[in-house]
């Protein structure tokens, strides 16, 4: 095998996003045990970093080795199990995903389904959960599938209303959106770190309101799922730091130095970049004549645009002409949006004034 050698690319796809310099240095740097105490100082920064970005005073703030899946999963097998009944808001192709892992778990799941391109309103969300009366109500906060910001509190406060848990898939608001755990009635909120967070995948950061870890000390019954046990992560990453599994320390520094950025950058001041890039980008493309997928400018994820694959446009060529002319990788849609719509992330590092204009160009004279 010759050296590795990765072709150069600029994600402007929906996930993974690129990776600051810094992050990457810090990949470099000598492992130490995953029960050194330098992992746990590490991990503290982390976490004291994950609270700025989720918006959250929580105690619980931990993170699960593995991707954003990972930390669905967690969620999901620790707050549903057979007995229960999971309401799931589907508006694409991620929030179907938590209602397939609730019913592998167990659950009895049902489902309100969202036109694509929409989110659920609090008159319909009402309405639903006081029909259907579950115990746990999962919705995704920006779904990367089509675009759509979903208001949390038009779910939350009809579920807290019938008494209900609530659990957020923020894979990919955190780092780039605000979430406001607490303030949006979110009980059980996941992310991953190659979206907002602009570090390479590979954990899933989780943190759970006072309620929810109330219910997850009230259980008797063990998790359906050993890996993802939150209370046996616990007692690994406070208190004893007993041994569960091995960390992925690279992984963890790369986060810590994401999480050093967007600090340093000021969390707000991230937030605020990242609505600029995305109206300036909106501005110059609808200038171009492409039409955005999500037509109610309130509900637009500010970091992933969806557009029309315009009429007489061959999609996969045309990411093949970005990719091949200027190394820029942006998305397509996939199940039943494949080939309809484009998905172009603005995130981290190359979310600025001159790549927007950059992008905007090579878009117009590659996309025919
Ligand atoms: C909204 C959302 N949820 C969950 C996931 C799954 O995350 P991962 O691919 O990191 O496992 C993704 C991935 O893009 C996502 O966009």
């Amino acid at each position: 095998m010759s050296n590795l050698n990765p072709p150069r690319r600029l994600l402007f796809g929906p996930g993974p996003s690129q990776v600051a310099p810094r992050v990457y240095e810090a990949m470099t740097k000598s492992i130490v045990g995953h029960l050194d105490p330098f992992f746990f100082e590490v991990y503290e920064d982390v976490r004291t970093g994950l609270r700025a970005v989720f918006g959250t005073q929580n105690s619980f703030v931990q993170v699960i080795s593995g991707t954003g899946s990972a930390g669905m999963e967690a969620s999901v097998a620790n707050f549903v199990g057979p007995g229960q009944k999971l309401a799931v808001f589907v508006g694409g192709f991620f929030a179907g995903r938590i209602a397939e892992m609730g019913e592998r778990h167990g659950a009895t799941v049902v489902r309100f389904d969202m036109p694509l391109g929409e989110a659920a309103t609090e008159t319909q969300a009402t309405e639903f959960l006081n029909r259907e009366r579950p115990d746990v109500v999962a919705f995704v906060h920006a779904e990367t599938s089509t675009g759509v910001l979903q208001d949390p509190l038009a779910i939350t406060r009809p579920a807290h209303a019938i008494g209900a848990l609530t659990i957020s898939d923020c894979v990919t608001s955190i780092g780039a959106l605000p979430i406001n755990v607490n303030a949006a009635g979110i009980d059980v909120a996941f992310g991953c770190t190659q979206k907002g967070l602009s570090c390479p995948p590979g954990l899933s950061p989780i943190t759970l309101s006072d309620a929810a870890v109330e219910h997850l000390r009230a259980r008797t019954k063990p998790s359906s799922v050993w890996y993802m046990d939150l209370k046996l992560l616990l007692e690994y990453y406070e208190g004893a730091h007993r041994y569960h599994h091995t960390a992925p320390i690279t992984s963890f520094y790369a986060l810590r130095e994401g999480l050093a950025l967007v600090c340093e950058e000021g969390v707000q001041n991230r937030f605020d970049r990242h609505v600029r890039m995305h109206q300036e980008f909106v501005r110059r493309i609808e200038a171009a004549g492409f039409r955005m997928f999500v037509t109610d400018p309130a509900r637009r994820i500010t970091t992933i645009n969806a557009i029309h694959v315009p009429d007489g446009v061959d999609p996969v060529k045309s990411r093949k002409a970005l990719v091949d002319k200027y190394g820029i990788d942006i998305g397509g849609g996939y199940a039943s949006l494949a080939n309809k719509i484009f998905r172009v992330g603005l995130m981290g590092p190359l979310a600025t004034m001159e790549n927007v204009d950059m992008l905007v160009d090579a878009m117009v004279e590659c996309i025919q």
